[in-house]
């Protein structure tokens, strides 16, 4: 099935690789304008926004930024609008992943080192960019919002409570977002992957792969291109009603 959205432009973090990168290639097969964020991997992103051009689709609008930076999100914000003159659809998918075990070790100032910089990579760089798009989309009447969040959001995580709570928060928040922005045209909503073929979970499917698949009904781990038709889903007018909700992408892995 395809949908065609030309004309309309999505800024998407994280889009050098894994979930965003195929977030990226599914919107321009839609005629979407992207600006295609991304913090180290610039050759990765150059790649992409050629390999689309060359394929006809609108060329995707370089970013660059580490969203754990207050300075650096506004950077990539304003760029973002200077490339592409407003943002429709914002997806917030840039995300780390990192054990921060509460059991190891006794060194409190490194533990919270770690969970300010997942909070704030993963959850406080979704609301300030949601904060800064809010503004003329509600100028507009629309404006779409998806937070790249994760099963590990409805259930306990033993050694990343941080990035748990993080994912948790992106739920909330498009919860939040649903509530008092929905007046003005905008919905927010959260998808929530399970395991998903990325590098973010390389080290563990090469380590627990056969437990993992035990795990998901489906018998296999979801791939970026899974969750990003899900994220087109919401982006297109399939999606126009759905506002806070948050949809579990995980194989029937863990039912809620
Ligand atoms: N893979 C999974 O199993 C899984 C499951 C559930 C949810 N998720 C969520 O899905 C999202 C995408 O994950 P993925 O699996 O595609 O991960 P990935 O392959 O590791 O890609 C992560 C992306 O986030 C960007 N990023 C990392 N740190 C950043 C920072 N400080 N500032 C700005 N950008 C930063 C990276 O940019 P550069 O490469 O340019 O540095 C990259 O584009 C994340 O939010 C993750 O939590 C993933």
């Amino acid at each position: 099935m395809k949908l065609d959205l030309p004309g309309q432009t999505a800024l998407v973090t994280g889009g050098s690789r894994g979930i965003g990168a195929a977030t990226v290639r599914l919107l321009a097969s839609a005629g979407v304008r992207v600006a295609l964020h991304f913090a180290k991997s610039r050759d990765l992103a150059e790649t992409l926004a050629k390999e689309i051009a060359e394929t006809g689709q609108p060329e995707p609008v370089l970013v660059q930024g580490d969203l754990a930076s207050e300075t650096e999100r506004r950077k990539v914000f304003e760029e973002a609008v200077r490339g592409l003159s407003r943002i429709d659809h914002l997806v917030n998918n840039a995300g780390i992943f990192e054990r921060n075990p509460m059991d190891e070790g006794h060194d409190d100032a490194l533990f919270l080192a770690r969970w300010r910089h997942t909070l704030n990579v993963n959850l406080e760089a979704a609301v300030h960019l949601t904060y800064l798009a809010l503004p003329a989309m509600r100028a507009r009447r629309f404006g779409r919002i998806v937070m790249v969040s994760s099963r590990a959001a409805f259930r306990g995580e033993t050694d990343c409570a941080d990035y748990a709570v993080s994912k948790a928060g992106m739920v909330n928040l498009a919860r939040c977002l649903a509530r008092a922005e929905g007046k003005h045209g905008i919905t927010a909503n959260a998808v929530c992957p399970g395991w998903v073929e990325t590098d973010m979970a390389q080290a563990d499917l090469l380590r627990d792969r056969e437990a993992i698949l035990g795990d998901i009904p489906l018998g296999r781990v979801a791939t970026a291109e899974d969750v990003a038709r899900a994220i087109l889903f919401y982006v297109s007018p399939l999606g126009s009603y759905a506002n806070g909700t948050a949809l579990g992408l995980n194989g029937g892995s863990f039912l809620h």
